[in-house]
């Protein structure tokens, strides 16, 4: 290769890269070349954990790096100079095991307080219940009308007909209204959220929201909750490949100040049947 098609190629590859992630950042509205902007309350305990991680694994590569390149030189080849045969040392073992032992078991700890935290604590009574369910590809969503709750989910009703597997006798459900591929969340307040699925495994992925949930056919999942500290435009992107039309599944998500929301959601009118999802 001559160094001026080395440069050319090296010119495209640049203009390349440039356009994939000008292309991205559409899409996405925030960094494509760091974290995404975080807008949920939980968040910041997840990007502390990954910095912290990022640091000591980066403290790691450095170091071994370091000794590797180190030992490369010290040791390599000279004539007349005998090669050093060891059997390892076992006070350096014991120390470099039991150092990184403790970090795991301190990280492992902490990890599970924050999922905890995230997973496991009841969402708020005030929390908005919002059901959001996959199917080969799109998002059923459904939120509660004037009385503030939605019908209740049963997995095993969720069918192609009734997407969200709601009770028809239940009183709770007859004011919902239904979207697809459209959600609004208030800033500032909590937001329950019942997934499902149709048909396959599909994931529920917010990135600004540090939030993922794997959504598995014959199951509600109602213990995932968040709260948007910050109003702005995010994807709502599925995050399992299930199909063919995967990397179109996609919703819109705006998060906006609670009046916002209460103005949209009287513009939705309850559907005639309540348990259409389209
Ligand atoms: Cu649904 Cu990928």
């Amino acid at each position: 290769m001559t160094r001026n098609s080395f440069f050319r190629g090296l010119a495209f590859l640049t203009a390349f890269a440039l356009a994939l992630a000008s292309a991205h950042a559409e899409i996405r509205e925030t960094s494509v070349w760091w974290l995404p902007r975080n807008v949920n309350m939980f968040g910041h305990d997840v990007d502390f954990l990954f910095y912290i991680i990022l640091f000591l694994t980066g403290v790691a590569f450095i170091g071994v790096f370091f000794a590797m390149i180190l030992f490369l030189i010290k040791y390599r080849y000279r004539p007349g100079v005998a090669a050093i045969h060891t059997h390892g040392n076992n006070a350096l073992e014991v120390v470099w095991t039991t150092i990184p032992a403790f970090i795991f078991l301190a990280l492992a700890i902490y990890g599970n307080e924050q999922w905890s935290k995230m997973r496991r604590q009841t969402p708020p009574a005030n929390a908005l219940p919002v059901a959001v369910v996959g199917e080969q590809f799109g998002w059923n969503v459904r939120y509660p009308g004037p009385d503030g709750k939605l019908g209740k989910m049963v997995a095993a009703k969720i069918s192609k007909e009734n997407p969200f597997g709601i009770d028809l006798a239940d009183p709770a459900g007859l004011d919902d209204f239904t979207t697809y591929n459209e959600l609004v969340f208030p800033v500032g307040r909590p937001v329950r959220l019942y997934l499902g699925s149709k048909d396959v495994i599909h994931a529920f992925y917010v990135p600004e929201f540090r939030l993922y949930q794997d959504m598995v056919p014959g199951r509600v999942y109602d213990f995932v909750w968040l709260k948007a500290e910050a109003t702005g435009n995010f994807q709502l992107a599925c995050n399992q490949l299930c199909g063919q039309g995967h990397y179109k599944m996609f919703g819109k998500l705006s998060v906006v100040p609670e009046l916002d929301y209460e103005t949209w959601a009287k513009s939705k009118t309850p559907p005639p049947v309540t348990m259409t999802g389209r």
